[in-house]
C-alpha cells in the first residue's frame, strides 16, 4: 500500500468512489471531503468500520472544508485527487444546465487543490464533464497531462451493458468504445465493437445498433429520470476509481478518458473523450485508433462543439 488519494465531494458519487478506492487496498490513505459539516467524517468512520469485514487496511480520513479553503490541509500532498464536487442533474436537465453553478464550485476546489497538492494528478467527474475538466486545468495551472476527466469509460461500460443484455451474452465477451463528449456529441464507435471477437455489425442490424447507441448517449439521463433526486453513481464511481488506480499503479492501461488533444485525429486544443495511456504522470499518451470516415467526422463535430463551450468557461 502506498500513496494518498483525495476525493472532493462526499455525495453519492464521491462517497462511493472513496469506498471503492479504500476496498482496493492499494492506497495508504483515502481522504474524503465535503462542505457539509460532519458528513465526510461520518462516512469515513463508517467505511473504516467495514475494514475488518472487507479485509482492507487503507485508512479513510474525512474532512469538512470551506470554499475559502479551510480543511484542505487534510488533502495535502495527495498523489491523486478526484473532483466530484458540484450539483448533479435533476430530471429534465441537461449536463450543460449545470455549467454556471458547477464552474464556481470546481474553480474554487481546483485552486485549493493546487495550493495543497501541487504534484497531484487530477481526475474530474463534475458536470458538464468536458468543460469542468478544462476549467480545472485552467484553475490549477497544472500541465495538461496531469488533469483528465472521467466519462468515456462510463459511457463505454453503459454501451457494453446494453449490448450484452440485448444479445444475452456475458459482459466479458463484449467490447465497445465511445469517444467524443460526455453529452450531446458523444461518439459511440461501432467499428470498434465486437462480441466474442465477432464484429457487432454481424450480430445486430444497423437499426438495432443505432437504438443501443441512442440509449448509451442518454444513459445518464435514463438513470436521473428514475432516481428523480440525483444522478448515477455506481457505474460512474467504478470508472473514476479505476482511473485513480491506473495512476497510482503506473499501469499504462489504455482507457477512454477526457484528455487534452493536441493533433491526434487532426484535432487540437480541446479536452475531449479519447483513448489514452494512463500512468503516474497522468495522461502518458493519447492513443489514436482507426475510425471509420463517419466516426472520425462525428469526433471532429464533437471537438468543435466542446471547444466552443470550453472557451466560455474561462470567464465563469
Ligand atoms: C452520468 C453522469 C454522472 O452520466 O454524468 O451518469
Amino acid at each position: 500500500m502506498s500513496g494518498k488519494v483525495s476525493v472532493i465531494g462526499a455525495g453519492f458519487y464521491g462517497s462511493t468512489t472513496a469506498m471503492r478506492l479504500a476496498e482496493y487496498n492499494i492506497f495508504e490513505t483515502v481522504v474524503l471531503t465535503d462542505i457539509v459539516e460532519g458528513k465526510p467524517e461520518g462516512l469515513a468512520l463508517d467505511i473504516n468500520q467495514s475494514r475488518s469485514i472487507e479485509g482492507f487496511e487503507t485508512k479513510v480520513i474525512g474532512a469538512t472544508t470551506t470554499a475559502e479553503g479551510a480543511g484542505y490541509e487534510a488533502t495535502a500532498n495527495s498523489d491523486v485527487v478526484v473532483i466530484t464536487a458540484g450539483l448533479p442533474r435533476k430530471p429534465g436537465m441537461s449536463r450543460m444546465d449545470l455549467i454556471g453553478v458547477n464552474a464556481g464550485i470546481v474553480r474554487s476546489v481546483a485552486e485549493n487543490i493546487a495550493k495543497h497538492s501541487p504534484n497531484a494528478v487530477i481526475i474530474v467527474v463534475s458536470n458538464p464533464l468536458d468543460e469542468m475538466t478544462a476549467l480545472a486545468q485552467l484553475a490549477t495551472g497544472f500541465p495538461r497531462n496531469r488533469v483528465m476527466g472521467q466519462a468515456g469509460m462510463l459511457d463505454t461500460a453503459r454501451f457494453t451493458n446494453f449490448v450484452a443484455e440485448k444479445l444475452d451474452v456475458p459482459v466479458g465477451s463484449v467490447k465497445t468504445l465511445t469517444l467524443g463528449s460526455h453529452g450531446e456529441t458523444m461518439v459511440p464507435v461501432p467499428s470498434r465493437c465486437s462480441v466474442g471477437g465477432v464484429p457487432l455489425s454481424d450480430k445486430l442490424s444497423p437499426s438495432e445498433i443505432a437504438e443501443l447507441v441512442t440509449r448509451t448517449r442518454n444513459g445518464g439521463a435514463e438513470v436521473v429520470a428514475l432516481l428523480k433526486t440525483g444522478s448515477a453513481y455506481y457505474a460512474p464511481s467504478a470508472a473514476a476509481a479505476r482511473m485513480a488506480k491506473a495512476v497510482i499503479e503506473d499501469s499504462g492501461a489504455v482507457m477512454p478518458v477526457c484528455a487534452w488533444v493536441d493533433g491526434e485525429y487532426g484535432i487540437s486544443g480541446v479536452y475531449l473523450g479519447v483513448e489514452a495511456r494512463i500512468g503516474r504522470t497522468g495522461i502518458i499518451k493519447v492513443v489514436e485508433s482507426d475510425l471509420s470516415a463517419d466516426e472520425l467526422a462525428e469526433l471532429r463535430v464533437a471537438a468543435k462543439a466542446v471547444r466552443a463551450k470550453q472557451a466560455d468557461v474561462q470567464s465563469l
